[in-house]
């Protein structure tokens, strides 16, 4: 299957990128394989035909507005992120309302809706430099309350309001001080995603992006017990083979896990499923995606 594959991508010129929470078997099979913002960014810069996005569908929507000339399709059409659904159109419009002079900011994991009621979106990766780089005091963001949390600890300067109070992805939040205590027993480093719980936050030595995990395992030595999907264990395991990392058996995202190979290829074979957005929404989310790709990682 991986050798047709391969040929199917080469025969329709199409480029795969897959997210870092994919299963390792697509992973080898991707061109592209990084966090949100990377594959954005990839995304845009794309000349193939065809971008096939392995992940969860508000990355495919984000490549789509990013690269509108291109067919843009996703493996399995209802791979979805539980934490876009926490924020609505209508959440933002009322927050607006409330608070006329704050800017809006919106998290990529969100829907193409959102963004486009955004005045600028932000990843984990650069959630803070998004911020910091606002001349607004007041800022609205959503939908992830956790994320916020930290942002909001990182510029004290700034107020943030979640747009959607009780916004949080369950993979993260599944990690408690419990677990904190346990890695402790084991040595080394908790390391943590900003997705997770302000209190597991405040414990963690240090706090990254998907990306910023594989580029920061890449110094030290000392064991990583890594408090974000599991297989973003496995992905730093095949990067850095002496290193010990530590992952949460449970800590798995559903969604992220319903590509398989043979969906892959039937994908590929069938150019499908194509993301198709009306251009209206689409216009209206590049200007916030792009404000927030010129910010910089
Ligand atoms: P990253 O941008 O850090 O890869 O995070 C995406 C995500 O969905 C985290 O759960
Ligand atoms: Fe969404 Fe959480 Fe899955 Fe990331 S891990 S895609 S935030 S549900």
């Amino acid at each position: 299957m991986e050798k047709e594959i391969r040929a199917l991508k080469a025969r329709k010129n199409a480029v795969i990128m897959a997210h870092n929470y994919q299963p390792l078997a697509i992973q080898a099979l991707a061109d592209v394989v990084g966090d949100s913002l990377e594959l954005a960014v990839k995304a845009k810069e794309a000349k193939a035909d065809l971008i096939v996005i392995c992940g969860v569908r508000f990355m495919a929507e984000t490549a789509k507005i990013l690269n509108p000339e291109r067919k843009v399709i996703i493996p399995v059409e209802d791979a979805g992120c539980p934490l876009a659904d926490f924020l609505t159109p209508d959440l933002i419009r009322e927050a607006r309302q409330r608070y006329p002079d704050a800017a809006v900011v919106v998290y990529v994991n969100s829907t193409a809706e959102s963004k486009a009621l955004a005045d600028i979106t932000c990843t984990s990766a650069n959630a803070v430099r998004v911020v910091g780089s606002l001349s607004n005091t007041t800022i609205l963001f959503g939908p992830d309350a956790n994320l916020a949390a930290y942002v909001q600890r990182e510029l004290p300067e700034k107020t943030i309001i979640p747009i959607s109070p009780g916004g949080h992805c369950y993979v993260h939040t599944g990690f408690t001080l419990a677990d904190v205590e346990a890695a402790r027993k084991k040595g080394g480093m908790v390391v943590c995603h900003p997705e997770c719980l302000p209190e597991v936050q405040e414990k963690a030595d240090l706090i990254a992006s998907t990306g910023g995990m594989v580029r920061g395992a890449a110094d030290g030595d000392e064991p990583w017990s890594v408090f974000t999907e599991r297989e973003m264990v496995s992905r730093l395991r095949v990067l850095y083979p002496g290193r010990v990392f530590y992952e949460k058996p449970e800590a798995v995202c559903a969604d992220m896990k319903k590509i398989s190979l043979a969906d892959l290829q039937q994908a590929l074979d069938r150019e499908e499923h194509e993301i198709v957005l009306s251009p209206e929404v689409m216009d209206r989310a590049r200007r916030a995606i792009e404000r927030m790709i010129a910010v910089g990682a």
